[in-house]
C-alpha cells in the first residue's frame, strides 16, 4: 500500500487526512500524519484508527511515498531542514501547500547536492476540502506527469482537482482558496440585506444557498456566459436591472476584481 505522510494536522492537513481515509480513496493509502503537539492527532486517531499519527516529523516521513508539507510558509524551510535526510529522495513525492512559496524556493531549501533528484509539487485546496468540496490546483514541472497525475487524482477525490501551470497558481488561490472567503462574504452580506428587507435570517441563508446552487446548475447545464443567464433575468425597466445597477454604482464588479487582485500579490 502506498503511503502519504502528512506533516501539520491543522485545517489542511487534518482535512486531507480525513479525506483520504474516509473519501473515495478509502483503504487506497496509508496515511501518517504529524503534529507537534497530540490532542489534533488524538482526535484523528479516534475517527480512523488506521491513521498512523505521531509527533515525529521524521518518523512520519520515513519510507513514505508522498510527503504533504501542511504547515505554515514560514515553517516550511524548518520542516524540510528536519525531514531531507529521511526521505527516499528517488521515490518521494514532495508536496508543499504553501502559499506564495514556489517549487523553485522549496527546491532551494534541500540540500545543494540533491536538489534535481526531489520531485516538488504544490497543491492549492480550499477549506471546502473538509466536506469534500475543495477546488484545489495542483502544479510543478519538477515532478514526473505520473506524479502530478497521481496527486491530481488524490485532491480530485476530495472535490474537484485541476493541473495548472505554476504561472497561474497565484491567480487560481485568489479566486478559489481566498475565493471561497468571497463567495461567503457574498452569503452574509445577502443574508444582512434580507433582513433589512423583513426575512429571518436562518431562512435567508437557506433560500440564498438555493439560489446559488440554481445559478451554478444554469451555468453548468448550458454553459453559457452569465450575461446572457442575466439578461433572462432583466425585464427592461424591471426590478432586476435596477437592483444589478445600484449594485454596479456601489462598485460591486470593481470591488470584485480589485479583491481577486490584491489577494493573488
Ligand atoms: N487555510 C486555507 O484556506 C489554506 C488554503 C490553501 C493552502 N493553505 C496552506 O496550507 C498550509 C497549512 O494551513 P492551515 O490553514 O492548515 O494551517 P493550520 O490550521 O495552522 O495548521 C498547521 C498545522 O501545522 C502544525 N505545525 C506547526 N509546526 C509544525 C512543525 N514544526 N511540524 C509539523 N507540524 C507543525 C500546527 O500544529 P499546532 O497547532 O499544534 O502548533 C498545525 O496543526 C499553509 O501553508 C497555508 O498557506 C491554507
Amino acid at each position: 500500500m502506498r503511503k502519504i505522510a502528512i506533516i501539520g494536522a491543522g485545517n489542511m492537513g487534518g482535512a486531507i487526512a480525513r479525506g483520504i481515509l474516509g473519501g473515495k480513496l478509502s483503504g487506497e493509502y496509508e496515511v501518517r500524519l504529524s503534529n507537534p503537539s497530540a490532542g489534533k492527532l488524538e482526535r484523528i486517531k479516534a475517527e480512523f484508527p488506521s491513521a498512523v499519527t505521531t509527533v515525529s516529523n521524521v518518523e512520519a516521513v520515513v519510507g513514505a511515498d508522498i510527503v504533504i508539507l501542511a504547515v505554515k510558509p514560514w515553517l516550511v524551510k524548518q520542516v524540510i531542514d528536519e525531514i531531507s535526510t529521511s526521505i527516499d529522495v528517488e521515490e518521494v513525492t514532495i508536496v508543499s501547500l504553501a502559499a506564495g512559496i514556489s517549487v523553485d524556493d522549496i527546491c532551494d531549501m534541500f540540500d545543494n547536492s540533491l536538489q534535481a533528484a526531489y520531485s516538488v509539487a504544490r497543491a492549492m485546496p480550499n477549506t471546502a476540502i473538509a466536506v469534500g468540496e475543495s477546488m484545489t490546483f495542483v502544479c510543478g514541472d519538477r515532478a514526473a506527469k505520473y506524479k502530478i497525475d497521481e496527486l491530481n487524482m488524490i485532491f480530485g477525490s476530495m472535490g474537484h482537482s485541476a493541473v495548472i501551470a505554476e504561472r497561474m497558481m497565484g491567480g487560481a488561490m485568489a479566486l478559489c482558496s481566498c475565493g471561497i472567503a468571497y463567495a461567503m462574504r457574498y452569503v452574509r452580506a445577502a443574508t444582512e440585506g434580507a433582513v433589512e428587507l423583513g426575512l429571518y435570517p436562518d431562512a435567508a441563508k437557506e433560500y440564498i444557498f438555493q439560489t446559488i446552487r440554481g445559478a451554478v446548475a444554469l451555468l453548468e447545464s448550458t454553459g453559457a456566459n452569465p450575461e446572457v443567464e442575466i439578461d433572462k433575468v432583466t425585464t427592461p425597466g424591471g426590478v432586476t436591472i435596477k437592483g444589478l445597477n445600484a449594485m454596479e454604482r456601489n462598485g460591486f464588479t470593481t470591488a470584485v476584481i480589485e479583491g481577486l487582485k490584491a489577494s493573488s500579490r
